[in-house]
């Protein structure tokens, strides 16, 4: 007869310190709910003596991993240092071991989600995954159960706290990019490594983590066309208010029969659509159902008690199946139809922010490029950018054109010798 269930944890930052913390403070309660005491029993981190806010017993912190993995007292293990190395491994070490567990990792859960879901299957244990997309908004969990009878078709989301955090911000209060990114740090937003969040890789692995539940398939981040936001300028957020648009980095899946596009990059929305209003560490993901029509999923998608909310949520429910002596593995059975459409196929509309000198017949060359690769143009702002020199910067909104047409003519715009420079393109949804 078991007394309790023992947790190892692996990584004591910004989430594990909030998990660490949730399971001493609200022990009595989280036992009550599992039938059983959940006994924090080893602490896995890098280095035990830095500062940190978690309070554990002596014996608690250790720096060797395996103390966790392979600890004959713990039941279910939190991976929380983040990575794909060797994160992936301690995953692998623990399931091998019997335990259950549970990971906030969406880089680990996009690239090898499979592999590792099928070895738990192998060792009859759980591998949870809830707080790896959106923090503590319920989505796996819904897209598991709650929507399986519908038939997904579009998701447009955002879903990294970071960037969302950095445009509204930059559009607001017109602060720099470098400066809102340090405040992203210091509220424990950003991933250790911040280029994931600014490059959109991070929002790309969430997007494969819900579109191959969504569409019960195996994407892979590289089916995923990704663009981050370290392109975008304060007058793209001028031009952009002023076609009545907000930007915004949104990742998008798009079903047309079996064929499915995913994108992450910035988009100019319609201001008073509700993605746009999604605001700071806010995430917000949109799905279309024919069954349950469209639903809005929303919340804070990144900080410390956000994402212990639904990583505490995981090891109880697997709490309470030890407890039963039931097991939860869901198995998946794939959709194997399924496809990804080419970049080059997609089509929507662009905004173009180009340097050209301010002189008759410019205007001209620029729209028979465009001309020529089937691109018609919806609007156009010409400013004077520079009187002296006489160089105007030129800004066109086009109708919806296939992404090979605009590549190519991008290309030859950079190529035309009144143009100065193509400063930005930016994709225009909804
Ligand atoms: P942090 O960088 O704050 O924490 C990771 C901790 O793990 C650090 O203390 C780090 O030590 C330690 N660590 C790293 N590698 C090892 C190792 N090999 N052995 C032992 N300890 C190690 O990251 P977060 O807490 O922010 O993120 C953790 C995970 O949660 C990531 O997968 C992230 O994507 C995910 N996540 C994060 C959210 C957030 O809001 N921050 C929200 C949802 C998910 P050191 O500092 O010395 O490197
Ligand atoms: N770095 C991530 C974000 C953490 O900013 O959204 C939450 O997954």
């Amino acid at each position: 007869m078991k007394k309790d269930i023992g947790i190892g944890l692996l990584g004591l930052g910004t989430v594990g310190s909030g998990v660490a913390e949730v399971l001493v403070t609200k022990a009595d309660s989280l036992a009550e709910q599992a039938g059983l005491p959940l006994i924090l029993r080893k602490v896995a981190e890098r280095d035990v003596n830095k500062r940190r806010s978690a309070r554990l017993g002596p014996d608690v912190l250790t720096s060797n991993p395996e103390e966790v993995l392979s600890h004959p007292e713990i039941d279910i293990v939190i991976e929380l240092i983040g990575g794909e190395h060797p994160a992936k491994e301690y995953i692998e070490r623990a399931i091998a071991n019997g335990k259950h567990a549970v990971t906030a990792n969406k880089e680990v859960i996009a690239k090898y989600g499979y592999e590792l879901f099928s070895l738990a299957g192998e060792h009859n244990t759980d591998l949870r995954y809830e707080a790896s997309v959106g923090s503590g908004i319920p989505l796996i969990s819904s897209f598991q159960q709650e929507l399986a009878a519908n038939k997904i078709s579009v998701i447009h989301a955002i879903l990294n706290g970071t960037t969302n955090y950095i445009l509204t911000r930059m559009a607001q209060e017109g602060l720099d990019f470098a400066s809102t990114l340090k405040q992203a740090q210091e509220l424990g937003y950003a991933e250790a490594d911040p280029a994931n969040d600014i490059e959109g890789r991070d929002t790309a692995y969430k997007l494969v983590i819900l579109s191959n539940l969504a569409f019960r398939t195996k994407f892979v981040p590289q089916d995923v066309y990704c663009e981050g936001i370290s392109n975008i300028a304060a007058q793209d957020f001028l031009y952009a208010g002023e076609f009545g648009y907000a930007i915004k980095l949104l990742a998008i899946a798009k079903r047309d029969d079996d064929e499915v596009e995913m994108r992450v990059h910035p988009v100019f929305i319609p201001r008073d659509s509700q993605l746009a209003k999604v605001d700071g560490v806010y995430n917000a993901i949109e799905v279309e159902t024919d069954l349950a029509g469209k639903l809005v999923f929303y919340g804070e998608g990144a900080g410390s008690l956000r994402a212990a909310s639904a990583i505490v949520a995981d090891v109880l429910a697997i709490a309470r199946n030890i407890y039963h002596g039931v097991n939860n593995v869901p198995e998946i059975r794939l959709n194997q139809r399924v496809t990804v459409k080419p970049m080059s196929e997609v089509k929507t509309r662009y905004y173009l922010r180009l340097d050209a000198p301010d002189r008759p017949g410019v205007l001209a060359q620029i729209s028979k490029v465009l001309g020529d690769n089937a691109i018609s143009i919806s609007s156009v702002i010409q400013r004077e950018s520079n009187l002296a020199a006489q160089t105007a910067v030129i800004v066109i909104m086009t109708y919806p054109a296939e992404e090979q047409g605009i590549q190519k003519a991008l290309k030859q715009l950079k190529q035309l010798p009144v143009v100065s420079e193509v400063s930005n393109f930016i994709r225009v949804e909804g």
